[in-house]
């Protein structure tokens, strides 16, 4: 299942990051790639240890932390400290799929890559290129967002980001490990709380049918749920 998420990041949360951004150093992205993904990879990024990137990544995380598309869709157990890479013009990522399991820094806890997020940083027109390409079941997806928007995709997906052409995108990146490792199962799960949601728009909280669907949705979460 492939969800975007608009507006995770409000415009001052946005413009504080970028500003880092712009003061902060880049190193060769291919530190953090596997064998493979190491030879099709061709990107900037921000040290994973670096105080910007740290700083960053917990403003991004309490941005995930409040918002309820991002908790519904990915239901995650854990989320690794978000990234930042850059992709100048000429740069590019190829073919890869990520790597199944990644290290908690720090704790050396390993965490399970069940769902792969990029959060755009740069407004669409300020660049040509370079669109996140999800390959999934049901197709190839073309993912181009305006700055503060996420994508969430199955870390099983194939995917890459093709060249940029014209100026230069920014994005951050990271893995959750999430509660429900199924993805269709996560799928339908999502798909229930929306459909919740919107019964709820229009019937009372105490409606037998709220109250039933709620039921039914913790009483599968419960049954699929590892913790
Ligand atoms: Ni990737």
């Amino acid at each position: 299942m492939l969800v975007t998420i608009a507006d995770v990041l409000k415009p001052d949360e946005l413009a504080h990051i970028r500003g880092v951004l712009e003061r902060t150093t880049w190193v060769d992205g291919r530190v953090t790639a596997g064998d493979q993904a190491a030879k099709v990879k061709n990107n900037l990024q921000v040290p994973i240890d670096s105080p910007a990137a740290q700083e960053l990544g917990q403003i991004i995380l309490s941005a995930l932390s409040r918002n309820s598309q991002f908790m519904s869709a990915v239901l995650p157990l854990r989320v690794l400290p978000p990234m930042f890479n850059r992709y100048d013009t000429g740069m590019t990522f190829g073919a890869h799929v990520d790597g199944s399991i990644r290290s908690l820094p720090g704790s050396g806890q390993r965490l399970r890559t069940d769902v792969s997020s990029t959060l755009f940083l740069t407004p669409p027109e300020d660049y040509d290129g370079g669109e996140l390409v999800v390959h999934d079941t049901y197709g190839t997806h073309s993912i181009k967002l305006p700055a503060g928007h996420l994508v969430v995709y199955p870390g099983t997906s194939m995917h890459s980001v093709t060249p940029v052409t014209r100026g230069s995108r920014w994005a951050s990146f990271f893995w959750s490990q999430s509660m429900v490792r199924d993805d269709w199962q996560r799928h339908m799960l999502y798909e229930l709380d929306n459909s919740i949601r919107s019964v709820r728009s229009r019937l009372a909280d105490d409606d037998h049918a709220v109250v039933g669907l709620t039921a039914h949705y913790h009483n599968m979460l419960r049954h699929w749920a590892e913790t």
